[in-house]
């Protein structure tokens, strides 16, 4: 099974980016951690950011018939891409939804996401430790079937 990982913008300056927000976690170290999860697993991993909304959706459109499933923290772009839920409706993969802070409770330009309704699932507020809980929650759904 193969599953790819998307980091919207900004995911970039994890560690240093307000860290009282979105923890002391850098991307790398997240990567690592879902790499971790994915060989406990035996899934293959690929993993992706990009501060780019067209390299986003173009990384969107490629998941077909080339990964079982994808985990997305689409950051900003969650919130206001049309784009992006275009890509998803187009691929029909499924996936899981990540944000690191619990965007619910944030300011109302964050509570809605255009994607999440098209989701497995959206793990939200959970910090680093929501990617590779998502990473098990979509293999365990894909395996079930
Ligand atoms: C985020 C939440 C978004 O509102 C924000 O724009 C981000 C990160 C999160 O992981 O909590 O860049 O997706």
């Amino acid at each position: 099974m193969r599953v790819a990982v998307l980091n919207g913008p900004n995911l970039n300056l994890l560690g240093v980016r307000e860290p009282d927000l979105y923890g002391q976690h850098t991307l790398g170290d997240i990567e690592a951690m879902v790499r971790q999860e994915g060989a406990l697993l035996e899934v293959e991993v690929e993993w992706l950011q990009t501060n780019h909304e067209g390299a986003l959706v173009d990384a969107v459109q490629v998941l077909r018939g080339r990964v079982d499933g994808a985990v997305i923290n689409p950051a900003a772009f969650g919130h206001t891409s049309l784009a992006l839920r275009d890509a998803f409706l187009a691929v029909q993969v499924p996936f899981v939804e990540v944000h690191l802070t619990n965007i619910f409770g944030r300011e109302p330009e964050r509570r809605h996401t255009v994607l999440a309704d098209l989701a497995v699932a959206v793990i939200a507020g959970l910090g680093a430790r929501g990617y590779p809980v998502a990473l098990r929650a979509l293999v365990d759904r894909l395996r079930a079937g």
